[in-house]
């Protein structure tokens, strides 16, 4: 069994607060995977208050490239913290956690699209570890540097690992309709486009909408819950919204 796991930056940071970690939020979601019995757990987590006010202040994004050395390296730098952070946190709750930084991994081609070897992060698993990959600041022909999200390392990894569950755990319990409930099921983006609304946040990566988008081009069905169903998930069972494209 190949689980995806993304831990969305709300989680394990303060969003409001610059490169502050959300200690409370992390350790219960460490100690829960911890418990958990998953024979192959890949994890990605997000930028939250590290990745996001450091590439808004550089003028970063999924698009925008920048050539600027400096600012790479403070996008790169506040993930690589956190990243660390996180790592620490793992270890210490005896989760045979180790980093894979997408930045020394992967590319952006001409065309944006994304190059990204799945080798370091297969082998780990092959080899009882648990990778934790996170967003980060890719090189792009011909645009320098552009973000690279944790979603779209989900899609990666997802597809790559032939995942056989992915989940999503953001601060929300899942996918809201107009009148404020969680939505069971999402099978296509049209279902659901009215009720997305924009993330309140700096959010350079796009916010509940992007992560529909991308979560529908799976072959694996997609949970998106709040830290209150991690156990659930882990456990195998339906978990917030459930998307299947
Ligand atoms: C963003 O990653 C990474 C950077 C801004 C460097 P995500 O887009 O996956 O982060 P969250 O989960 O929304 O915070």
């Amino acid at each position: 069994m190949t689980v995806v796991l993304k831990l969305g930056g709300s989680v394990v940071t303060d969003k409001e607060t610059p490169e502050t970690v959300d200690d409370a939020a992390l350790d219960a979601a460490v100690e829960t995977i911890a418990a958990a019995d998953v024979s192959r757990l890949a994890l990605v987590h997000g930028g939250g208050s590290f990745g996001h006010h450091q590439a808004e202040k550089h003028g970063v994004s999924l698009s925008e490239g920048s050539h600027d050395v400096a600012g790479v390296w403070a996008i790169h730098d506040a993930m690589r913290r956190l990243n660390d952070e996180v790592i620490r946190r793992l270890q210490d709750a005896g989760v045979p956690a180790l980093p894979v930084h997408p930045f020394s991994v992967g590319a952006r081609d001409a065309d944006a699209d994304l190059v990204f070897p799945l080798d370091s992060s297969a082998t780990m698993l092959d080899e009882g570890f648990v990778p934790v990959l996170h967003g980060d600041v890719i090189a792009q022909a011909d645009a320098g540097a552009t973000i690279i999200s944790g979603d779209e390392l989900v899609t990666r990894l997802a597809n790559g690992l032939d995942a056989d569950r992915v989940g999503l755990c953001s601060t929300v319990p899942g996918v809201y309709d107009d009148d404020g409930e969680v939505i069971p099921e999402i099978t296509a983006f049209d279902d659901v486009a009215d009720a997305l609304g924009g993330s309140e946040s700096t959010d350079v990566t796009g916010g509940m909408a992007a992560k529909v988008r991308a979560l529908l081009e799976l072959g694996a069905p997609a949970h998106v819950f709040g830290p209150d169903a991690l156990e659930t998930f882990l456990a195998g069972d339906a978990a917030g919204t459930v998307i299947s494209g």
